[in-house]
């Protein structure tokens, strides 16, 4: 139904006011009593999560007024070019979200970030926090951020009634790409027309990374990032293959579409599968829908055994306007009750090891167990396993594909890529 012009003009002038009343403070370089804090939760169901964080915070830290910093597209893709231009124009928010591994590495090296070792001795950090997860923030035995949680990537979220609808049993995982390509061929006969939902370059990458660690293993996908694994190995090839086979299957507007409006496809029931990181958990439960009954997860087959790990961590920025703030933001993150309230809204698991799983909902339940048993390998899309130079390169040979579909032209732009990065 269509609305008179006479109420929209209405509603944009409301709106225009309400903005005007509730404008974001700015970071002032001369109040002590401020932190400003740059994410790229900016909005839905990440903003939410952000949102639990702050409570903690302003519950510590009653005095201290949070300046949000966000700047919204998911996985940092607008941020972290904003975030350049701030730090090379010696203008840095006092505490920024980075992941763990080369990304933060790039920072680090950069000269961009204060060592935090003090900070963690005072407050026995180095206890509360998996070795694993100490040596990708660590440089040179200096510590530089704190992780707030920890993510997987390599989930396939699944809506059971599109499955069952198609003959499918959502809880039984296709062994790897080739069954999962049966089930999704399956699905288009039966009239889904979209069994797979996708969005933007970003969530390519994802995509093909789970296709990459299917086809080469946990090893063999590390190994592309060590040099150990060679970017021309037969693998990498059918990896191409089976992505190229499963863009077939996706919804022709993807690039287009940030993670959330894919996910939501998936929970419109236009689509059977979405292949994302678990902060998908988050939408799901804001739709209210219920594990192993509305939708499941698996693995993305042929990666079971496998943790495709990133972690969202903060820093102390050289330079910060409001440090002693920052190291009170820093210390929210790392207590136990900010982990968990942020955990609870984010999907993600808490980075410290004191957590009880059974205070977590059904899907993080698994995630912590699969992150207790499994092989950890490191997120490309997600910072971990390598340079923001290089993952950009991998990112722009994928967005090409998702247009051209001219596979000899991706595996030369990711070999061309891994020389560039790799010297
Ligand atoms: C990841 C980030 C997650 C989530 C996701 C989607 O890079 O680590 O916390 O925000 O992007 O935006």
């Amino acid at each position: 139904m269509r609305k008179p012009l006479s109420m929209i003009a209405g509603a944009v002038a409301l709106g225009l006011v309400l903005a005007g009343c509730s404008s974001t403070p700015s970071s002032d370089p001369d109040n002590a009593d401020q932190v400003e804090v740059f994410t790229w939760w900016a909005s839905g169901s990440e903003k939410v999560g952000l949102d639990a964080l702050v409570g903690v915070f302003n519950e510590q830290n009653p005095d201290i007024e949070f300046i949000n910093a966000s700047v919204a597209g998911g996985a940092g893709s607008n941020a972290k070019a904003a975030l350049a231009s701030r730090l090379e124009s010696n203008d840095p928010p006092d505490t920024f979200q980075a992941h763990a591994g080369a990304e933060l590495t790039d920072y680090i090296n950069a000269g961009q970030l204060q060592d935090l070792s003090s900070f963690y001795q005072e407050n026995g950090l180095t206890d509360v926090f998996p070795e694993s997860l100490i040596e990708r923030i660590t440089v040179d035995g200096a510590i530089y951020s704190v992780p707030s949680n920890i993510h997987r990537a390599n989930v396939v979220w699944a809506n059971t009634q599109v499955l069952e609808d198609a003959g499918i049993d959502p809880m039984a995982a296709p062994a790897d790409i080739d069954a999962w390509l049966v089930d999704l061929k399956k699905l288009k006969d039966a009239g889904v027309e979209t069994p797979l939902a996708l969005g933007t370059e970003w969530t390519q990458m994802q995509l093909f990374e789970n296709v990459l660690i299917a086809d080469l293993g946990a090893e063999g996908y590390s190994g592309l990032w060590t040099g150990d694994t060679s970017w021309d190995d037969a693998g990498v090839e059918t990896a191409i293959g089976h992505y190229g086979e499963l863009l077939e299957y996706t919804n022709s507007d993807f690039a287009g579409l940030d993670w959330d409006a894919a996910t939501q496809i998936v929970l419109d029931g236009n689509a059977a599968y979405n292949v994302m990181g678990d902060w998908a958990e988050s939408a799901f439960q804001q739709a209210g829908w219920t594990y192993d009954n509305e939708y499941t997860t698996w693995a993305t087959p042929g990666t079971d055994g496998v943790f495709d790990f990133l972690a969202d961590s903060f820093t102390l920025s050289v330079g910060a306007p409001h440090e002693a703030a920052a190291i009170d933001w820093l210390t929210t993150i790392s207590s136990a009750e900010g982990q968990k309230a942020f955990n609870l809204a984010k999907g993600s698991i808490p980075a410290r090891t004191d957590t009880v799983a059974a205070d977590y909902p059904a899907y993080q339940q698994t995630a912590i167990t699969s992150f207790g048993e499994d092989t950890v390998v490191s997120s490309l899309a997600h910072g971990a396993a390598a340079s923001i130079a290089w993952s950009g390169d991998i990112s722009s040979a994928i967005g090409k594909f998702g247009a051209d579909r001219d596979a000899a032209s991706l595996l030369s732009g990711l070999v061309a890529a891994a020389d560039k990065a790799q010297g």
